[in-house]
């Protein structure tokens, strides 16, 4: 069955496991009109001939070779739990050394997820009940969750829909005295406005929190982001650009407060400077969140490739941003002029529908789609209204550490507004997967081919639909 509003991961599971070909072959193409002749010409949602017929890169990329017969090879060692914090013997601890490395920082520990290093830097800086942390409300659930699961205040502040990033001067509107700090999201892979941001931080003395899981090498000032606030957290789930199913590290350049995540990751055993400081073995409440060595072993193997795949994907965006740019209606992402390099995990564009006969947005997608170019509006509902935070503001520990006044949920939607960011969920926001820009550029001369037919074309598919 069609569906227009994919979440990112139903829509990038659909791009990357099955290739756009098959999910043509197999679902409804939407063929309205295909009693219609096919003609080149023709939007292919009436019956033309697509513009695209060949499928898209799937995802994840692995070599039947020597990635297998690494992870097989760990696998027949034996030891699948995490085999210490020496590199030589432990694989987990070498992807830890390796992917600090590749971003320049001094430490990294590798997680079970993203979702958990942001928890984890967060309950290490030691926010948590009574505290605000500023967020944009453009990003995955998990970033708001692990706010709300160290007992925070989320408050949002809306985005510059240019470049989809939340914007510094909402961050600074948002500033109270019980703010603790900014949880920047360098979401679809675009890094935010770093120095903006650490600007305001360091003059209201704000803690910085990057949720870097869309963003690996992605760079500012040619400085990687995720290493630059005080810690960065990343995501190497399946859809990510190092995929390694679920898991996700944290890097800061903070040695005391890489040793109590690491401890606190471990079951709150000692670690580090945590070593002198107290007798016991046990020296803070901890969790077990430790990444097995197979799934390091997986990591390093897409660690080879990520650098040359980065590269693809920027020179392929900026390649499509310079074509669809020209046409009426498209409004791709903009960067920051600081920005060296990003990532992409998706291609943002705004779609103005007035631009297109008032071909709405599931329209616009559902004519792309038949042109053999698959696209998603992206996130589909609103984080700053949602009843999961009402939820939250039940519950017990909530009541107790909140006024009754700031759990008011229709206040607080009222307070969280976020106008933009709304509008690009509900209305504006298109993106193409990322495994897409890992095609030729050639390849990008269908997807602009297809969005100019669809516009060229748009009254009359306007008209299909609408009788
Ligand atoms: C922006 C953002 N933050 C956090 C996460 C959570 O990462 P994970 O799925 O590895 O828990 C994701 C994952 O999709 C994400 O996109």
């Amino acid at each position: 069955m069609w569906k227009s509003n994919y979440s990112r991961r139903e829509f990038i599971k659909k791009n990357s496991l099955t290739g756009l070909g098959a999910v043509l072959a197999m679902s409804s193409t939407p063929a309205v009109f295909s009693f219609a002749s096919r003609d080149a010409g023709t939007p292919a949602i009436l019956g033309g001939t697509p513009v695209r017929t060949k499928s898209w890169p799937s995802w994840p990329v692995w070599d039947t070779g020597a990635d297998e017969k690494f992870v097989v090879d760990v696998l027949r060692k034996g030891v699948w739990c995490r085999a210490g914090v020496n590199p030589n013997v432990s694989v987990v601890a070498e992807f830890e050394k390796q992917w600090a490395a590749k971003l320049g920082s001094k430490r990294c520990l590798a997680v079970v997820n993203g979702t958990n290093s942001l928890i984890i830097a967060l309950r290490m800086l030691n926010i948590g009940g009574g505290d605000e942390v500023i967020v944009t409300p453009y990003t995955f659930i998990a970033t708001i969750s692990a706010i709300l699961e160290v007992g925070a205040m989320p408050v949002f502040a809306d985005v510059n829909p240019a470049t989809f990033q939340i914007h510094p001067e909402n961050i600074q509107a948002k500033i109270t005295s019980r703010t603790r700090a900014i949880l920047p999201v360098h979401i679809l892979g675009l890094p935010s406005d770093m120095p903006a941001i650490m600007d305001i931080a360091r003059k209201n003395d704000l803690l910085v929190i990057e949720d870097a899981c869309q963003a690996w090498l992605a760079e500012i000032n040619n400085r990687k982001v995720g290493t630059i606030g005080n810690v960065g957290c990343f995501s190497f789930q399946n859809s990510k650009h190092l995929a390694i199913g679920e898991g996700g590290a944290l890097v800061s350049d903070d040695e005391e407060f890489m040793d109590r995540c690491h401890s606190y990751h471990d079951t709150g055993s000692r670690y580090g400077r945590m070593e002198d400081l107290v007798g016991g073995t046990y020296v803070m409440r901890g969790n077990n969140l430790r990444m097995t060595e197979y799934q390091a072993a997986i990591g390093l193997n897409q660690m080879k490739r990520i650098e040359e795949e980065t590269t693809k994907r920027n020179r392929n965006a900026e390649y499509l941003k310079s074509r669809i740019s020209k046409i009426p209606g498209i409004l791709p992402y903009e960067l920051y002029s600081h920005v060296t390099r990003a990532s992409f995990h998706l291609f943002p564009f705004r779609y103005k529908k007035d631009e297109f006969s008032g071909l709405t947005r599931p329209e616009f997608l559902r004519a792309m789609h038949a042109e053999g170019v698959r696209g998603s509006g992206g996130y589909s509902g609103n984080l700053n209204q949602m009843p999961y935070l009402n939820e939250a503001f039940q519950s017990k520990n909530y009541q107790k550490m909140y006024s009754r006044r700031e759990l008011d949920f229709e206040r607080f939607v009222a307070r969280n507004r976020c106008p933009e960011s709304e509008r690009l969920c509900n209305e504006e926001a298109v993106w193409f997967s990322q495994s897409m820009l890992l095609s030729e550029t050639s390849d990008m001369d269908d997807i602009y081919n297809a969005i100019e037919k669809v516009h060229r074309n748009s009254r009359r598919i306007k008209a299909g639909m609408s009788s």
